[in-house]
């Protein structure tokens, strides 16, 4: 018996392979190596001391999706595959709608003609859109200004349909608020293969000399210092919260949401002043204009989560940056503080 990880081989995915190693899960992986490197597979390993099964391919190729639920006796999924920039989806729509909607029906199909029933979905923050009350707890009215957004909220609204028509399916979205950090080893953690938009990543490249500084997007924000309030997460925080869900949906049908955050906001200083602290570089910055479509606080109410899942994060904001720079540390060479591809 075993878990499937949809893009298990991602930053997300891969913690989420440590978390369900740890909890004693068989996983297998299946990726597409899109944005991430076989080689993680190999660290998951050392960590989990376990041979991980690896599929690389597509999500969607129902007829590979399809073999490998048969062949590795998979009777969960975790569905974490998908394509995540903001930006990128502005510019190219077709090929967030085709990889994240069209992939996850896919999947589904395939899920269906195996019988295989329970499904934790990477969901995002995203699906509230401008926050009309904070903070946000899970009966918030979802709206998405980006395609990626709109993506996620297609896709939850598909899983809703489907445990409506088939009540033997138990699905989980979990929506995550803003995952950072990496595991205490250091040789697993972000690697995004591009120009990365989000801000740890763009603090260790700074950090790292491979950028001249930090552009702070706004600093005229209705919030103590004036700039952006957001609900970090510790990765390995956020994984554990997939272990806690995979329990939940044993003795629980229907579809599910789940704000997965700390509840608690940091500002942009906040987390800058946290990381010079965790790693004894100060980081040049500028002020910049807002970022368009940048909201001035998102932070989650994580009652639900907690209550309902036995699950909370624990980890501290300087834990957050502490093991980011130790990951970073260990693969300062590439171009964006990443592991080699
Ligand atoms: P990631 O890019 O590091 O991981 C995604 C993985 O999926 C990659 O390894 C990639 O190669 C693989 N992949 C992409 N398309 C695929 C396909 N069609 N078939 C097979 N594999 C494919 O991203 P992440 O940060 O680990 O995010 C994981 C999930 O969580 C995504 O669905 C993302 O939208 C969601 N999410 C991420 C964040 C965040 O800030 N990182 C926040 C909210 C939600
Ligand atoms: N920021 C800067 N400078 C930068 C980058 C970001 O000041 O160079 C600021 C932003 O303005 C914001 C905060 O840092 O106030 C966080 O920005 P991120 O881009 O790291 O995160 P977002 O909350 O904007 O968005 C991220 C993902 C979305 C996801 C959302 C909620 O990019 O896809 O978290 O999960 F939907």
């Amino acid at each position: 018996m075993s878990i499937l990880l949809t893009g298990g081989n991602g930053y997300i995915g891969s913690h989420v392979a440590v978390a369900l190693g740890l909890a004693g899960r068989k996983i297998v992986i299946l990726d597409n190596g899109s944005n991430s490197s076989i080689n993680t597979i190999s660290k998951i390993e050392t960590i989990n001391r376990a041979h991980v099964p690896y599929v690389f391919g597509d999500i969607r190729d129902m007829k590979l999706i399809t073999k490998t639920l048969r062949e590795h006796d998979v009777t969960a999924v975790i569905h974490l595959a998908g394509l995540k920039s903001v930006a990128e989806s502005i510019e190219k729509p077709l090929d967030y709608y085709t990889n994240n909607v069209e992939g996850t029906i896919s999947l589904l199909k395939a899920m269906n003609s195996q019988g295989i029933r329970n499904l934790v979905f990477s969901s995002s923050a995203t699906v509230y859109g401008t926050p009309r009350q904070l903070p946000l707890d899970e009966t918030h009215p979802t709206s998405a200004t980006n395609p990626y957004g709109r993506t996620k909220i297609q896709s939850e609204e598909i899983l809703a349909d489907l445990a409506r028509a088939q009540p033997e399916w138990r699905i989980a979205c979990l929506r995550y608020f803003n995952p950072v950090g990496a595991h205490q080893s250091g040789t697993i953690g972000e690697s995004p293969k591009g120009i990365p938009n989000n801000l740890m990543p763009i603090i260790t490249q700074v950090a790292l000399g491979q950028k001249s500084q930090l552009d702070i997007f706004g600093t005229d924000y209705p919030t103590p210092d004036g700039t952006g309030i957001r609900d970090y997460i510790h990765v390995m925080d956020l994984a554990e919260g997939h272990a806690a869900a995979l329990q939940f949906l044993e003795s629980h049908a229907g579809w599910h949401a789940f704000n997965l955050g700390t509840g608690k906001g940091h500002t942009v200083l906040e987390l800058l002043e946290s990381f010079e602290k965790a790693s004894g570089i100060s980081i040049p910055r500028k002020i910049s204009p807002r970022r368009p479509g940048d909201v001035a606080k998102c932070y989650a109410n994580v009652d639900k989560a907690n209550r309902t899942l036995g699950w909370a994060a624990n980890r501290s904001l300087h834990e957050m940056c502490s093991s980011t720079w130790n990951f970073c540390l260990n693969f300062p060479r590439t171009t964006t503080c990443t592991s080699p591809h």
